[in-house]
């Protein structure tokens, strides 16, 4: 889970380098560092913490070279330090490699090349790879040492195993960088007389948007005037490559103070931008299985985190609107556990990032087991995406802030119009029904721009509770996977306890925790459930909690008399509400984290994509 760019080209590699870094850091920001070929020799710098802290020391050493490789680093063998920082070296320190992922047997190839006379500067796993390539470099043959470096590198995929992908220099080949990929992501920007390998496109959006996505088992091989790819057999293949569609300036901050601000204000645009490709996604996905689909009897949701969230009102979509019994299992549950074997089944995996390591190794135990699958992805090309038989692409552009907020009701919004899409299809939903939801589906993205408008209340309300030690989400049916995802959002930025439940449990134990003063959100749309939510409101204040309804105006009369604050949301059908009542929840986190001075994009210990398990 870490993130890796190199650049050949003709100008000096490290302003280049510095900045994809930059752009990587949501992959993990423990430590960072470069190496760059200089005059026929490496010259590497690293340091601990964010890539700011790298680019003080690389002012200082000013290494300038046309060929060179950066990483940023998030910890998974040996703790974030300066001799754990990558790039690591061979013992000639003629080889570099960047790595992100895990080589499973790094133990028995690091004591198999220490018996040959290797010796080990640092804890990683990273490390082998660069004494392997040099300990192979002795046993391949070839007429060139560009043909040389990349025979090694084969040999030592070979030797190797993991989730991993990495990138290589050589002293010895100027203009040259080798990239690798397995089951780890990695992609190559194509540019004019300048190529790039990356753990992902925001690393060199700024300067292509030609993109190569490097399957498993594939070799890069990167030079000025352009890019080869290599499969797993050593022979040359011809991918196409895709053009990005989106522009540097939509994956940077567009003038908000933090990614996670602006990206609770794209939640109009990226529901709209969702949308707008649910009914022909959803009609060819569904369309070319209709015969199956009438046997599909069950339906598995597999995700980590947020995405868990999201499965988990999909759950109430597709039994509500498909008829379909669903279960929603935590990716990293659902791999460890007895799945039974039935035909009838679809598997469907939610991930913003389509490379959640817990997600895809769900996800490969559902295909062994022979179920269908379906990815719900935001990610072009990723891991997940190549792994399922099909995916509804949420296009809400990329997700930056490693809080999930716009991938979240993208999620969400994608279950709603599976679950219709399903139910039309397998005729639990008549076409008048169905032509009712998908109206009110349409009309989210104006709902929601209507939600982000009251950033200020949830502000001015924060002032207030903010030092509160406890914050409790509570809400029924639909709306209580928004209250674990309430609790979620506040405890990634803020660090504070935060915890939610479902409102009809609350009297069966975690009542004890309220306490005089305990802020306690209940979501309580004007719905059926709606008397019920009052009660627990009644039940919350009496034990001296600060209690604040999420409703809306039909709500708001009532919620008055209960609570100490409401904050108003604009009114949905009772099934699209939550879409709408998570917004205060996630301006919440945002102004509680930012009152207490939390590092809001980057919280610590967290990274956004994890990509071990
Ligand atoms: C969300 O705020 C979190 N950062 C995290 O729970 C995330 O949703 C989870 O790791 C899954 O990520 P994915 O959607 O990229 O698979």
């Amino acid at each position: 889970m870490c993130g890796i760019i190199g650049y050949v080209g003709n100008n000096n590699s490290v302003p280049y380098i510095i900045d994809g870094l930059k752009k990587l850091e949501y992959r993990g920001y423990d430590s960072a560092g470069i190496s760059i070929l200089q005059n026929g020799s490496l010259v590497t710098v690293r340091a601990v913490g964010k890539v700011a802290e790298l680019e003080k020391a690389a002012l200082l050493a000013n290494p300038k070279g046309s060929t060179g490789i950066g990483h940023t680093r998030w910890a998974t063998h040996g703790k974030p330090s300066e001799e754990n920082s990558h790039p690591h070296t061979d013992c000639s320190g003629d080889i570099v490699v960047v790595h992100n992922g895990i080589i499973e047997n790094y133990l028995t190839l690091r004591d198999k090349l220490h018996s040959l006379g290797h010796r080990f500067k640092s804890e990683t796993d990273t490390e082998v790879i660069a004494h392997l390539i040099e300990e192979n470099l002795k046993h391949v043959s070839a007429e060139t040492d560009a043909e040389l470096l990349i025979k090694a590198v084969q040999k030592t995929n070979a030797e190797i195993s993991g989730a991993f992908a990495y990138g290589v220099l050589w002293a010895r080949t100027p203009g040259l960088l080798v990239g690798v990929k397995n089951q780890s992501p990695m992609v190559v920007g194509l540019g004019e007389n300048e190529n790039f390998l990356a753990s992902d496109v925001p690393a060199f959006l700024k300067h292509t948007n030609k993109v190569l996505f490097l399957e498993d088992g594939e070799i890069a091989v990167l030079r000025v005037d352009g890019a080869t790819v290599l499969g797993k057999d050593g022979k040359v293949k011809k991918p196409k490559p895709v053009k990005i569609s989106w522009d540097q300036q939509t994956a940077e901050k567009g003038g908000y103070p933090h990614f996670m601000l602006k990206e609770i204000y794209d939640q109009p645009q990226a529901i709209e931008d969702t949308l707008r490709t649910a009914r022909a996604d959803f009609g060819k996905i569904l369309g070319l299985n209709t015969e199956a689909l009438r046997g599909l009897q069950n339906i598995h949701i597999i995700a980590c985190g947020t995405a868990y969230h999201a499965g988990l009102v999909g759950k109430y979509y597709i039994e509500q609107f498909a008829g379909i019994p669903v279960s929603v299992d935590l990716a990293s549950e659902y791999k460890y556990r007895t799945v039974p074997h039935r035909v009838d089944t679809l598997a469907i995996a939610i991930s913003q990032s389509g490379e959640t390591a817990d997600t895809i190794g769900a996800l490969k135990k559902a295909k062994s087991l022979g179920f269908r699958t379906l990815a719900i992805c935001n990610v072009l090309g990723s891991t997940l995406t190549r792994t399922c038989d099909s995916t509804f692409f949420t296009h809400c552009g990329p997700e930056i802030s490693v809080a999930s907020t716009k991938a979240f009701t993208s999620q969400i919004t994608s279950m709603y119009a599976l679950a219709i899409f399903l139910g039309n299809a397998n005729g639990n939903l008549s076409q008048n029904v169905f032509d009712k939801l998908y109206k009110e589906l349409m009309a989210l993205p104006k709902a929601m721009s209507e939600a982000v408008k009251d950033e200020y209340t949830v502000r001015h309300l924060t002032r207030k509770i903010y030092k509160a030690d406890r914050f409790i989400f509570l809400g029924r049916n639909v709306n209580f996977p928004i209250a674990l995802e309430g609790a979620l959002k506040l405890k990634e930025v803020s660090y504070r306890s935060a915890e939610g439940f479902a409102a009809g449990e609350i009297k069966h134990g975690p009542i004890s925790i309220i306490d005089k003063g305990t802020p306690v959100f209940m979501l309580m749309p004007y719905d059926s459930l709606f008397e019920k939510m009052l009660s627990a409101c009644q039940e919350c204040r009496a034990r001296g909690a600060f209690v604040v309804a999420v409703t809306t105006e039909q709500g708001a009369k009532q919620a008055k008399d209960v609570a100490d604050k409401v904050i108003l949301v604009p009114q949905a059908s009772d099934f699209l509400q939550p879409v709408l009542n998570v917004v205060p929840l996630q301006f919440l986190a945002y102004w509680i984290a930012k009152r207490l001075g939390c590092d809001i994009d980057q919280p610590r210990n967290l990274a956004k994509s994890v990509t071990v398990e």
